[in-house]
């Protein structure tokens, strides 16, 4: 973990230059938000205060000059009387902030914005904040080494925000914990196209520029927000009961692409009848080349990849829709609570698929898996820890281990349950197992936790 500061150098400025009373002409005595939400492995990451109901990103990308410029407008309600309140972005140049359409003084530091309005803001206001930005945006290299924020890629650039990046190329409440609406437009040259979470909902081109605008009525967690630019073959298609399927493959996928795409609307069905209803209001997928990106990422609706996926990444990132995106974990400390589910998923895939049963999965990584050990799923050492085996394989251990415990049609039941009673929401460890607990009384699940949960080394043979 890292040294946590509680307050960004920005804040206690903004603070220090504020009227004596901490007051402005609005007769609300505010104090500022914070800049940040102690995440336990990001502390910066999101801010205090308020709470984003909706993002309107209005972009404009050139390819050529690397050039993003852009003007967001973040609707949030005050969770308390502010004076100041941050957002986060990594680079860029900020050009001038409104509140409620009035110009407001603004500082910045490290990935903190803080934005001081002409008036301080009562509790329980909606407010809304415009960012105008423009530059170069900046990759970020992970704890872990992989990269994110603003990726160029062969033709275009990729947007990809887990766990930090989407501070990259949008000002916002980037944390887990602030999920919230968004609707896009971004302006690309024409030839290129720019794909985007949720649904299309327009697309002109006009004096060589197409612009295309994306909608997504359904809470999202910033770092599953994306914009893909580039050449794009777009396919559009509807599920059995009516669903929109949108794939956007990068021309020289498209044939690698074409067989394991085709399977989406029968995964997405297959996955409704085991998790629940399908929480989005489009599916699909985006595939660029593998060189421009390490990973896939479950980007909402559209899940993101680097070169066409085999079969088992996709049902994995399909899988995130419900565990992730709709039910998103409260703080990356929780992120087994998606990953885990996500490579349970792909368990279950097999075993209803006439391949190996999730019980032989189990047995395999039991026997032979030795990196599972290194750290507890639900207690990672650090921020370069978040996306490893214990994680993934071994929070599907645990969810096996639960299965074990319960029975078939319980945990059954209790898939499609935890996605129901979170959904649209957050969850994290704890309202996971008191969520077991309570679906199972009378069993005892407190050696399940604490050797498969919590615990260090091999747990005992189950
Ligand atoms: N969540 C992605 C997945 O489903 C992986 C994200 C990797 N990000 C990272 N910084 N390592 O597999
Ligand atoms: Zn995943």
């Amino acid at each position: 973990m890292r040294p946590r500061r509680p307050f960004a150098l920005a804040v206690a400025l903004a603070a220090l230059a504020a009227p004596a009373a901490g007051c402005g002409g609005s007769g609300v005595h505010g104090t500022p938000g914070g800049s940040g939400l102690r995440d336990p492995y990001f502390p910066k990451a999101g801010n205090g205060g308020y709470d984003v109901r909706h993002y309107g990103l209005v972009l404009d990308y050139d390819p050529a000059g690397r050039r993003l410029s852009g003007t967001a407008t973040v609707t949030a309600r005050a969770t308390k009387a502010l004076s100041a309140f941050d957002l986060d972005l990594d680079g860029l140049t900020v050009e001038e902030v409104t509140v409620d359409g009035r110009a407001a003084r603004w500082n910045r530091a490290g990935q903190e914005l803080t934005v001081r309005p002409p008036d301080d803001l009562h509790r329980g206001a909606t407010f809304r904040v415009t960012v105008r930005y423009s530059g170069e945006p900046v990759t970020i290299t992970d704890h872990d080494g992989s990269e994110e924020g603003w990726l160029h890629t062969a033709d275009g650039a990729v947007g990809l925000g887990e766990p930090t990046g989407s501070m990259a190329w949008f000002p916002g409440n980037h944390h887990p914990s602030d999920k919230a609406a968004y609707d896009l437009t971004i302006t690309v040259p024409k030839g290129l196209r720019a794909v985007s979470n949720g649904e299309l909902t327009g697309e002109r081109t006009e004096g060589g520029r197409t612009t295309s605008t994306w909608h997504s009525a359904e809470p999202m967690p910033s770092h599953a927000a994306t914009v893909a630019i580039g050449r794009f073959d777009v396919t559009r298609a509807t599920t059995r009961d009516g669903l929109p399927v949108l794939t956007a493959v990068d021309p020289e996928q498209a044939g690698a692409s074409k067989a394991v795409l085709a399977r989406i609307p029968e995964i997405v069905e297959w996955a409704r009848d085991l998790f629940g209803p399908y929480p989005f209001s489009s599916t699909g997928a985006i595939v660029d080349r593998p060189g421009d990106a390490g990973y896939a990422l479950e980007t909402q609706t559209r899940p993101y990849f680097a070169g066409a996926p085999d079969l088992s990444t996709l049902v994995h990132e399909l899988a995130h829709q419900w565990y992730g995106n709709s039910v998103t974990p409260k703080t990356w400390a929780d992120v087994w609570l998606a990953e885990g589910f996500a490579t349970y998923a792909e368990w279950l895939w097999e075993e209803d698929h006439g391949g190996d049963s999730a019980q032989h999965t189990f047995d395999t990584f039991y026997a032979t898996g030795e990196d599972l050990w290194a750290f507890p799923p639900a207690e990672p050492p650090d921020a370069a820890h978040l996306f490893e085996s214990p994680v993934y394989q071994g929070g599907a251990m645990v969810l096996h281990r639960v299965r074990q415990t319960v029975g078939d049609d319980a945990f059954r039941a209790l898939l499609r349950g935890w996605s129901a009673a979170h959904r649209h929401g957050t969850a994290d460890t704890a309202d996971f197992t008191a969520y077991v607990e309570k679906s199972a009384p009378g069993k005892d699940f407190t050696p399940l936790w604490k050797e498969w949960l919590y615990g260090s080394g091999k747990p005992p043979r189950p």
